[in-house]
């Protein structure tokens, strides 16, 4: 019998493929083998490796049965794989692409070529075992991460993301934004992910409210960041966005009793001094205005509005019969009054705001040139708050009956502010109180009704 391969047994000997050639019986009695396939196996010779049976190199015995019922039935077996036994012990993962052949002798044979797939497998299972880490990460973790493409589209979400949205996920992948929330809020998240597309800048921390399909509005707080390709190139995004409802409204609830808790203690000054209380009211509505012109947002607002309604709350220590002196005060008793800012600020200065009231308050005597008390604080010292709670305490001191004198007037009040336009008032501030003015036809806008 002469030993024929339809292979050139050198080529596959340098790239390292064994080659074989067997009998076509259950057993499959080794005729020809390579040498690369010797190396491949651990043996040392091929008469060593010749000396065991192709079917006995299987590590599993129903893979040996398996790879023979499929040639039986195809004549061929394309990129079989499966563990053969190394000499060592071991084992190593391969690829078997053989069929049946007839030989010269007019026998049947198996005729194949065998690779060596192990670095391969590994890959295949350090790459398996990554993504099993990450889908695990993706879905355990209680927020909802989901990545879009170029477009914009979503390409994968997490559990925590299509159980939000109370859809299966492949209801999800392909749709975008527009498809589950309201245009004006899926406009909005539709130009962060461009943001992040076009300048390759992440977006980070971004609070914003969402309409869920469900109907329930969430507080969240979104991270987008840019994903790349390995050459670089920004293939789309990812975003993780955490629901922050539950802390949110914490949040408010600590407000609320916080506003409670002040609102009381306004009673109780009211009691005692009814102008006191109503002025800080007034105060109040006068700087919130103002805010609204400067376009400040819900939290600015609530802000300065608090910081007006106890900002003369120190004069609860101050006796009555000084407060309401008619005529001119000693300077003794000056000095007494002005103490009222600086108990003002004690009063609530240890108090955990998430803003600085106590500072606000502090600075609603001083004067832009230096001129106010307690502390004579000049120009940048003063902040735009206390700038405003300043000009508004004119405004209303003015336009309010004393018991020791009338009111003043609005005209006189606005003279005041604007003789102290620039110098001791902000010139900016001046001008809202002015435009509130005339926008309510020269009367005051600060009453309740
Ligand atoms: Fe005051
Ligand atoms: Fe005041």
């Amino acid at each position: 019998m002469k030993d024929t391969f339809h292979l050139n047994i050198t080529t596959a000997d340098n790239l390292g493929i064994g080659l074989f050639k067997c009998s076509i019986d259950r057993e499959g009695k080794f005729i020809v083998i390579n040498s690369a396939l010797v190396r491949m196996l651990g043996y040392s010779c091929k008469v060593e490796l010749k000396a065991r049976n192709f079917k006995d190199l299987f590590a599993q015995a129903q893979d040996a049965e398996e790879f023979f019922k499929i040639l039986a039935q195809d004549q061929k077996v394309n990129f079989f794989e499966t563990v053969f036994k190394h000499k060592e012990g071991t084992t190593v993962w391969i690829a078997i692409t053989a069929s049946k052949v007839v030989s010269e002798d007019k026998l049947d044979y198996i005729e194949g070529i065998i690779e060596n797939i192990s670095a391969h497998k590994e890959m295949e299972e350090k790459l398996a075992l990554e993504r099993d880490i990450i889908q695990g990460l993706l879905d355990n973790i209680p927020d909802a991460i989901y990545f879009k493409d170029r477009n914009n589209r979503i390409t994968k979400v997490n559990n925590f993301y299509a159980k939000g949205m109370g859809l299966e996920s492949d209801k999800i992948l392909g749709k975008t934004d527009f498809d589950f929330f309201p245009y004006d809020q899926a406009k909005k998240m539709f130009e962060d992910d461009n943001y992040v597309l076009h300048t390759g800048k992440p977006i980070v921390g971004k609070i914003e409210r969402t309409l869920l399909p469900n109907g329930t509005w969430n507080q969240v707080i979104t991270t987008k960041i840019p994903m790349y390709d390995r050459k670089g190139k920004i293939i789309g995004t990812m975003g993780l966005t955490r629901d922050m409802t539950a802390y949110a409204n914490l949040e408010k609830d600590r407000l609320t009793m916080l506003k409670n808790a002040f609102a009381a203690l306004g009673k109780t000054m009211e009691m005692r001094d009814p102008y006191t209380f109503s002025h800080n009211h007034k105060v109040a509505n006068i700087s919130e205005q103002i805010g609204k012109e400067l376009g400040w947002n819900e939290d600015r607002l609530l802000s300065i509005k608090l910081a007006a309604e106890l900002h003369d709350l120190g004069k609860i220590s101050i006796p009555l019969d000084i407060l309401n002196k008619p005529g001119k005060l000693n300077k003794a008793e000056y000095r007494l009054i002005q103490e009222h800012v600086k108990n003002s600020y004690e009063i609530i200065k240890d108090i955990n705001f998430p803003f600085s009231l106590a500072e606000t308050v502090y600075q609603h005597h001083e004067r832009l040139n230096g001129s106010g008390y307690p502390r004579g604080l000049k120009e940048d010292e003063i902040s735009i708050e206390g700038r405003i709670l300043a000009a508004s305490d004119v405004l209303d001191s003015m336009t309010s009956y004393r018991p020791y004198r009338e009111s003043l007037g609005l005209e006189k009040a606005l003279e005041e502010l604007d003789k102290g336009r620039g110098w001791q008032f902000d010139t900016k501030i001046v001008d809202v109180i002015f435009k509130l003015v005339n926008d309510n036809e020269r009367r005051p806008f600060w009453l309740d009704n």
